[in-house]
């Protein structure tokens, strides 16, 4: 099992640059499954889950293609069954985006329900019954949703009972090829999304309202391949941006988008950062400053993002003051914090209310990765340590950044995987 090897104190400078988001890669990857012709897409970020979600595809029968440069190619004339079966299913909970493009264009498919994961049961009931108000048919079954639909799905009202991302896309992927027009009210506003909404106006969809809380999505009997490009990793640029605020660095993230993150570099900022925003680079300079302590809570887009939480927080650890942290996306995403603990962070966790007194320095110790995010918030902690950190379990870190410790190494860090 690999484990990273981080020796604490080195200043970090430079400029990074910013992969395509995991999260847009994975729901644009399913909607391959509706192009009637061949469709390229570019900017996808080498990671496990994309993997992942590539042998998935080919497992339908798709001709995929996918040269690890960053450019997909999928042909769907290939494909010879509607099946997702678990041993992958199970490796990477996304893989249920799959579900609502199989169900629109081929009226049935078989996907193996997710497993829940280290950060809580993240059912997917929403999916289930958003797909049925355009008329599915749909039973679990030992594990599996059975779907189908006699024709073609209807376009309706769905109303999301809670904002799901995924929810959100599943629908959005089933609606463009319904018959008649679909509402999705309270849908979620991540750019991922609207990431997602633009590739398929692009394959000839019919979506208004795309970056608001209402879809509306006037369904079209097929759609077209075409040529699209992954937005840039919001997290993976706002991670590297707090790797800057821990260690009292600069640093410059280039390929992304300020527009994508604002709520993040707001806090940043409240810590005392200087943020310069350009048009596709954000830079962050904390050189000569510790920073203040940020409290902030997690919600849907526009604000704070879950997928920042345990970031911020790992600054917080070494900052000035007394900030309390709210988690109010998932029900177990409090992880890092024994773990960070052990570093010499002083943290209280009630419920989903953590509270962090800023601590003079971090020490370093032996700990373990539990989930992608805690994993890099433990890095940034180790970064900042006194000492030589080891951090294990650092497969859940491969899922979602793409090449880091050449990232870090390229901003001065110290960091070096070693595998037993
Ligand atoms: C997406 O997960 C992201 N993953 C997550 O990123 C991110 O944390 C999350 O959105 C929230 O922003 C991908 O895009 C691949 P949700 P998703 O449906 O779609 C509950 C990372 O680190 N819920 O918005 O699974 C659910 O349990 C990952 O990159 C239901 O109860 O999240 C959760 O508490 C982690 N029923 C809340 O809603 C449902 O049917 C938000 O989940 C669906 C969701």
């Amino acid at each position: 099992m690999d484990k990273f090897i981080i020796q604490g104190g080195n200043v970090l400078k430079g400029e990074v640059r910013i992969s395509g988001a995991k999260n847009a890669a994975l729901p644009l990857l399913a909607a391959t499954i509706l192009a009637e012709t061949p469709i390229t897409i570019t900017n996808v970020p080498n990671l496990k889950d994309v993997n992942t979600l590539v042998k998935l595809i080919e497992g339908l029968g798709i001709t995929i293609s996918y040269d690890h440069n960053d450019v997909v190619k999928a042909d769907t004339s290939t494909l010879n069954n509607q099946f997702a079966p678990y041993e992958l299913v199970k490796t990477m909970r996304a893989s249920i985006l799959v579900l609502g493009p199989l169900l629109a264009r081929y009226g049935e498919a078989k996907v193996s329900l997710p497993g829940g994961c280290a950060i809580g049961s993240r059912p997917v009931d929403q999916h289930l019954k958003a797909l049925e108000a355009l008329g599915a048919q749909i039973e679990v079954e030992a594990g599996y949703v059975n779907a189908k639909v006699d024709g073609r799905l209807k376009g309706g009202e769905v109303v999301f009972d809670m904002v799901t991302v995924g929810g959100t896309e599943n629908i959005l992927m089933a609606a463009v090829l319904a018959e008649g027009v679909t509402t999705i009210r309270n849908a979620a506003r991540e750019p991922e999304i609207t990431d997602l909404a633009h590739m398929l106006v692009k394959m000839g969809a019919q979506i208004s309202g795309i970056d608001t809380d209402t879809l509306v999505v006037t369904g079209v009997e097929k759609l077209h391949g075409c040529e699209y490009a992954v937005v840039a990793d919001r997290i993976e640029t706002g991670s590297y941006l707090a790797a800057a605020a821990i260690t009292g660095g600069c640093v410059k993230t280039t390929h992304t988008d300020p527009i994508l993150l604002e709520a993040v570099l707001e806090k940043f900022e409240e810590m005392g950062a200087e943020v310069t925003r350009g048009e596709n680079w954000i830079e962050l300079d904390m050189q000569g400053k510790r920073p203040k302590a940020v409290s902030f809570r997690t919600l849907p887009h526009p604000e704070f993002p879950t997928d920042m939480q345990a970031q911020v927080m790992a600054v917080n650890t070494i900052a000035s003051g007394f900030s309390t942290i709210s988690e109010t996306i998932f029900e177990n995403r409090f992880m890092h914090v024994p773990e960070l603990s052990r570093l010499g962070a002083n943290i209280a966790v009630e419920g989903n209310d953590a509270t962090v007194t800023g601590v003079d320095k971090l020490s370093a110790a032996p700990v373990m990765a539990t989930d992608l995010r805690a994993s890099f918030s433990l890095v940034l902690a180790a970064l900042a340590a006194e000492g030589e950190t080891l951090v294990d379990r650092i497969y859940h870190i491969d899922r979602g950044y793409e090449k880091i410790e050449e990232k870090l190494q390229g901003l001065g860090a110290q960091i070096k995987r070693v595998s037993e």
